[in-house]
C-alpha cells in the first residue's frame, strides 16, 4: 500500500524506526518536499544539536546589551546554556553556564553586571572570562590534596566574532569567519537596517519579550521570511487596519490601506536564499515620497543625502532576514528562537531603537512594534498559534510530506550564487532545507 500521500512517489521514511535525515528532504526538478518527521522526531531533534547547533554560528548577544566591563547576559547555543560576558579589557567571552565542580548553573540571571560568577552550590568562583578563581576550603584538611588537578575554569566556546555589533559564537573551531557566513544578502539586510540610524548603530530597548509555542523551532525559521501567509494568518489585523487606519503612525511596520492595497504591496520586492541556509524577504518603501512631507522629513532628507535615492528606498522599505538556523531581524526587532524540545520553542523578541534618530521617531517605532508584536499585539500571536497548529497537524502522520514548491520554476541564480525568488515563493524555505539536509548528513 502506498501511504506516501503527497510525496510524489518517494519511498517512505514513515515506517522506519530510525530515520535517516537525508531521506527527509526531496529536492528534484519541480519537486521539493519535506517529511513531517523532520519536525516531530526526537532523534532528529537530538541530531540537530550535534550537526547544526554545535557546528555553525549562533547569535548570542548584541553589543548594546554588554556596553561596559562586567556586563553579562545568559543565552543558549541550541540546548546548551551559555554566559556571554565582557571582561575588564573589553573582550567578550562566551562559556558554558555549567559549574565544572558538579554541574550547577553558575549564573541564573538573564543579564546584569558583576566582577565574578559564583556558583550557588559550593561557591566556586569564576572570572569574567571563565577562569576558575576560587574554591572554598581548597587547602582545608578535608579539602583537596596536593595531587588535585584543578580545572582551568568554565568551558569556553572557542569562536566568538562580532559583525557590526551582532555577536555570534560557535563550538566549531574551523568554521568560516562570521563575515563570510553572513555575506551576501543577509549582510546587506543588516547593513540596511543600520543605515536607518544616522550613526549606523542600533540599541536594544528595555527587556525583551519572551514567549513559547508548542511547535518545532523550524516553523519560526520558515515563517520570519514567509511572504505567503500574511494576508491569511493575520487576517484580523488586516481588517482592523483597513477599517481604522494606522493609528500609531507608519514607521515601516505594516503599511496600511485597503486589503487590496496591502496585498499588492506585499507582492513588491523579492526573496533571496543562500547556500548557508539564510533567507531574506525585502521590498522597497511604499509611499516613499510621503516620507519627505511628514514630521520626520529632515531625518529622511539626511539619510537620502548620505545613502542616495535608490539605496534609501530599500533602507526604509521592509526587510526581514532569517540567519540560519535560529536568528532573525524583522522591522525594528531582533529575534531568537531556541529549541527546547521537538515540539516546544522559546521565542525572544528584542525591539531596538536607532541611535541618532529623533526621539519621537524611535518612540513611534516602539509603539508600532508593540501594536503587532507586543504581548498584547495583534499579530505575533497569530503566528504562534499557527506553529502549534502545524505541530498538531503533523501528528496525522499517515499524510507524510509537506509541499514547498511554490515559485520553484520562477527563481533564478544570482551572480553571488544566491537564489532569488518571487516575494511569496518558498525559495527561501528551500534554501533553509537544503542547508539543513547538507549539515545533517555531513560526517
Ligand atoms: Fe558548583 Fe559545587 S556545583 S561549586
Ligand atoms: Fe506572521
Amino acid at each position: 500500500m502506498d501511504m506516501n500521500v503527497s510525496g510524489a512517489g518517494a519511498s517512505s521514511p514513515f515506517a522506519a524506526d530510525v530515520v535517516s535525515p537525508g531521506s527527509l528532504v526531496r529536492d528534484e526538478p519541480h519537486v521539493f518536499r519535506v517529511h513531517g518527521r523532520a519536525y516531530t522526531d526526537r532523534a532528529i531533534f537530538d541530531l540537530e544539536q550535534k550537526k547544526i547547533f554545535s557546528k555553525t554560528w549562533i547569535f548570542v548577544a548584541h553589543e548594546s546589551e554588554l556596553p561596559a566591563a562586567g556586563d553579562f547576559k545568559t543565552a543558549h547555543i541550541g540546548l546548551q546554556p551559555v554566559i556571554v560576558a565582557r571582561g575588564e579589557q573589553g573582550v567578550v567571552s562566551v562559556m558554558l553556564n555549567r559549574c565544572v565542580h558538579r554541574g550547577a548553573s553558575v549564573c541564573r540571571e538573564r543579564n546584569g553586571n558583576t566582577t565574578q560568577f559564583t556558583c550557588p552550590y559550593h561557591a566556586w568562583s569564576y572570572a569574567l572570562d571563565g577562569r576558575l578563581t576560587g574554591i572554598p576550603g581548597w587547602k582545608d584538611p578535608n579539602g583537596y590534596s596536593e595531587k588535585f588537578q584543578a580545572p582551568e575554569g568554565l568551558h569556553k566556546v572557542p569562536r566568538v566574532e562580532n559583525y557590526r555589533g551582532f555577536i555570534f559564537a560557535s563550538f566549531n573551531e574551523r568554521i568560516v569567519p562570521l563575515a563570510e557566513f553572513l555575506g551576501g544578502t543577509v549582510a546587506q539586510i543588516i547593513d540596511r537596517k543600520l543605515k536607518q540610524s544616522p550613526l549606523g548603530r542600533i540599541r536594544l530597548q528595555g527587556r525583551p519579550f519572551v514567549s513559547n509555542y508548542l511547535g518545532n523551532w523550524k516553523f519560526q525559521s520558515e515563517n520570519i521570511i514567509d511572504g505567503y501567509h500574511f494576508m491569511f494568518t493575520h487576517q484580523s489585523f488586516v481588517q482592523l487596519q483597513s477599517k481604522f487606519g494606522d493609528s500609531t503612525g507608519d514607521f515601516g511596520v505594516h503599511k496600511g490601506g485597503t486589503p487590496a492595497e496591502m496585498r499588492r504591496n506585499r507582492m513588491l520586492g523579492n526573496v533571496v536564499g543562500s547556500d548557508f541556509g539564510h533567507g531574506v524577504n525585502q521590498k522597497p518603501a511604499v509611499s516613499y515620497d510621503s516620507f519627505f512631507e511628514g514630521d520626520y522629513a529632515a531625518y529622511y532628507e539626511a539619510l537620502r543625502e548620505k545613502h542616495g535615492e535608490e539605496e534609501l528606498k530599500w533602507v526604509v522599505g521592509a526587510g526581514a532576514a532569517c540567519v540560519f538556523p535560529n536568528f532573525g531581524m524583522i522591522h525594528n526587532q531582533l529575534r531568537v528562537w531556541r529549541p527546547v524540545a521537538p515540539d516546544v520553542t522559546e521565542v525572544t523578541v528584542y525591539p531596538y531603537s536607532l541611535e541618532g534618530a529623533p526621539a519621537g521617531f524611535n518612540e513611534g517605532m516602539l509603539r508600532s512594534h508593540e501594536r503587532f508584536y507586543g504581548p498584547n499585539g495583534y499579530g505575533a500571536v497569530d503566528d504562534l498559534e499557527v506553529f502549534a497548529a502545524n505541530q498538531q497537524g503533523l501528528s496525522a502522520a499517515m499524510c507524510e510530506w509537506l509541499i514547498m514548491e511554490r515559485g520553484m520554476d520562477a527563481e533564478k541564480r544570482l551572480d553571488s550564487g544566491e537564489i532569488e525568488g518571487l516575494p511569496s515563493s518558498e525559495t527561501v524555505h528551500r534554501a533553509f532545507w537544503r542547508a539543513w539536509r547538507r549539515m545533517m548528513t555531513q560526517s
